[in-house]
């Protein structure tokens, strides 16, 4: 099956296996390995943030910033379409005891004047608004990414209330690669990132927090307390570290396989879609008759996966084991499409 369910679904390449076996390892729990301690230290330097921590999962990541950003009772503000808000099994109220408060953006955006919108006046009986989440590139929204000006703004309404930004950059990569802005600025606007190495670059596991030292101590606390602290896993940082290097410059023809299928899927009338919104790997479109799950029915026996993201909506995302030979053959899976 030619496989566009997700970005997380590559396997691991023989180069990286190789780099995975050739790492110096040490036990990370007593902050002993070397291989973690560079990598985080490298990581940090990229994103102009204090320090990182490895993690095995965006969720773990996105749940340990929100954990040390606020107190029980907090309010988070999110965009309705937030990883952290539908794809985290309501962790942010088990471990954090804080709520959501969801927002309607744009393609998974907030902008300023939405957020303000929601920011709560201090007093004993609103819930305290600590955090405003955004991510960037957004998934449920279709691959959407922040521009410079829209972050600085949401950065500057942050400070002015005394809040904080997280930003949930599980694809930033894919941010960066389209947008060029330089990886520090992301440093410069956010207190807490989650990054990870397991989407579109194609790492098996991993990825990691960044944030000033107060917060990564508070959260290696929290790491370990949710089963989170991992032994000799430079291995992983190795694959990780392999990945940063080796397929970072590989997501813009992902990109731009992603444009090629949206075309295809805009001239068969079956289906609709929006050229304009597609920016990165991620592609949304709509079936016109029936719905998503009987399409997807009809593709996934034509050998291509791709998954429903609504009663008529189907999410397709590019990846670097999806090559041209695979981009060809679903282009006539997509026209052949009645
Ligand atoms: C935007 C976003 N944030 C966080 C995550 C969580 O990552 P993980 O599956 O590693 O927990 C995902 C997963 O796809 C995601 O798309």
């Amino acid at each position: 099956m030619i496989d566009l369910r997700s970005d997380t679904v590559t396997r691991p390449t023989p180069e990286m296996l190789k780099a995975m076996t050739e790492a110096e390892v040490g036990d990370d729990v007593f902050s002993e390995d070397p291989t973690v301690n560079s990598f985080e230290k490298k990581m940090a330097e990229m994103f102009g943030m204090e320090t990182g921590l490895f993690v095995p999962s965006g969720t773990m990541s996105n749940q340990l910033c929100l954990a040390v950003l606020t107190q029980p009772g907090d309010e988070v503000i999110i965009d309705e379409l937030g990883h952290v808000f539908n794809y985290e099994s309501g962790a942010a109220a088990h471990l954090s005891s804080v709520q959501l408060r969801p927002l309607r953006g744009v393609r998974g955006k907030l902008n300023r004047e939405l957020a303000e919108s929601a920011i709560r006046p201090k007093n004993d009986w609103d819930p305290h608004t600590r955090v405003i989440a955004v991510e960037n590139t957004t998934n449920k929204g279709g691959g959407a990414c922040y521009s410079k000006e829209e972050l600085i703004e949401l950065s500057n309404l942050a400070d002015e209330h005394g809040i904080f930004l997280h930003l949930d950059g599980a694809r930033i990569w894919n941010a960066i690669v389209k947008t060029e802005i330089e990886p520090e600025f992301f440093g410069s606007i956010a207190d807490t990132i989650s990054i990870c190495f397991s989407k579109g670059l194609g790492a098996p596991v991993g990825s990691m927090m960044l944030a000033s030292k107060d917060h990564i101590k508070k959260a290696r606390r929290f790491r370990k307390m949710w089963g989170g602290g991992m032994r000799q896993v430079g291995l992983l940082a190795a694959a990780a570290d392999y990945a940063v290097q080796n397929h970072l410059s590989l997501l813009k023809s992902d990109h731009r396989r992603a444009r090629r299928l949206a075309e295809a899927i805009a001239e068969n009338p079956v289906f609709e879609i929006d050229l304009s919104t597609i920016e990165t790997n991620i592609i949304l479109f709509n079936v016109k008759n029936g719905t998503a799950e009987e399409a997807l029915k009809k593709f996934t026996e034509a050998g291509v996966g791709m998954v429903p993201f609504g009663p008529k909506t189907i999410r397709a995302t590019f990846h670097f084991q999806v090559g041209d030979e695979d981009l060809e053959k679903i282009i006539k899976v997509i026209g052949d499409f009645a």
